[in-house]
């Protein structure tokens, strides 16, 4: 029994193949094939099966030859192709070589077919491997990273026990509330990497004002308003696929100018850094503070209905309320 293998092969003939079908039987291969001629027909011969080699004879027409290529690569990068000639043509083999061919050979020597298939399937092998090494070592560098923001994030909540959570409930607030308005995954994971770091700047705060239990000083209240710009200035060099420092800059801004530290307003913010804003907002009040009880989550929500479309923008505030009112969403613990 020869090993199986599944060929394409385009070529105007029947005749033409069967040269070829010999050679890889005795050389140890046991084919099924389809025979195709044009590119709408290799088109469907993608579509129905996958392919383990591609055999184009090149008596077919060029014109062909390299729109069937081209479909081939678009289709299955991995698919190995094999160019069979009359003739040896230089600047055909380099063009074939070019556009994704893996060997070019003369029918005058289909001795070579068997090793041109062997070593082809041994590239695509090695060529799957290598996509799987990839995205491998992204899942791990991505698991890496979550677990780096949250190490992170755990740290700056260490010297503020009141808060320990705020930022890990808040940025599961905040995905949510993204996912329920429909933003692209890619711009959900950069608000979930901001939001669980977005207090970052409170670093350089210090822990004995951060856990105060009365009311702020304007003093001290001053000096808490420059985390956000704290925390942009740790980011800002960090090369995130995502606008991570300035959702962090934004995170107190309010859509009328009132926020801070830059004052802007709803044209100026990012989506995200609005979600983050009344994320942020949510967490706090329902939460339990050094200077204040608990509230329910009826008074968390209630904050942001009488200051929606004044502080917080409209749409964000909206989902948020259908997270809770109608989704049954519920703050983690
Ligand atoms: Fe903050
Ligand atoms: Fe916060």
């Amino acid at each position: 029994m020869g090993q199986p293998i599944s060929v394409l092969i385009i070529s105007d003939s029947d005749n033409e193949i069967r040269p070829l079908l010999d050679t890889m039987i005795k050389g140890g291969y046991e084919p099924t094939y389809k025979r195709v001629e044009t590119t709408a027909a290799v088109q469907s011969a993608l579509k129905e099966a996958s392919w383990d080699l591609v055999l184009y004879d090149d008596a077919v027409a060029e014109s062909e030859a390299f729109s069937a290529i081209a479909l081939l690569r678009e289709t299955d990068n991995n698919v190995p192709l094999i160019i069979l000639s009359d003739v040896i043509n230089e600047e055909v083999v380099v063009r074939s070589m070019k556009a994704g061919a893996s060997d070019y050979i003369t029918k005058a020597s289909l001795s070579r077919l068997i090793p041109a298939v062997a070593g082809a399937l041994q590239e695509t092998i090695d060529s799957r491997q290598d996509q799987k090494y990839h995205q491998d070592i992204i899942v791990d560098l991505r698991k890496g990273l979550e677990a780096t923001v949250q190490a992170i994030s755990t740290a700056v909540e260490i010297r503020d026990p009141y808060t320990a959570g705020h930022q890990r409930r808040v940025s599961h607030l905040a995905c949510a509330i993204a996912a329920e308005m429909g933003l692209a995954s890619r711009q959900i994971d950069g608000l979930r990497i901001a939001s669980a770091i977005h207090d970052i700047g409170k670093m350089y705060i210090p822990p004995e004002i951060l856990s105060k239990p009365a009311k702020l000083t304007e003093e001290e209240y001053n000096l808490i308003k420059k985390h956000p710009k704290a925390g942009f200035d740790i980011l800002k060099d960090i090369d995130f696929p995502w606008p991570v420092a300035r959702i962090v800059l934004e995170h107190h801004e309010r859509i009328d100018g009132s926020g801070y530290p830059n004052g802007s307003t709803e044209e100026d913010l990012l989506l995200e850094s609005m979600i983050l804003a009344v994320s942020d907002v949510v967490e706090a009040v329902a939460s339990y503070r050094s200077y204040r009880p608990a509230m329910a989550i009826d008074v968390a929500l209630d904050e942001i209905v009488s200051k929606k479309g004044i502080h917080y923008n409209i749409l964000v505030v909206d989902a948020c309320l259908r997270l809770f009112g109608l989704k049954g969403y519920k703050m983690i613990p």
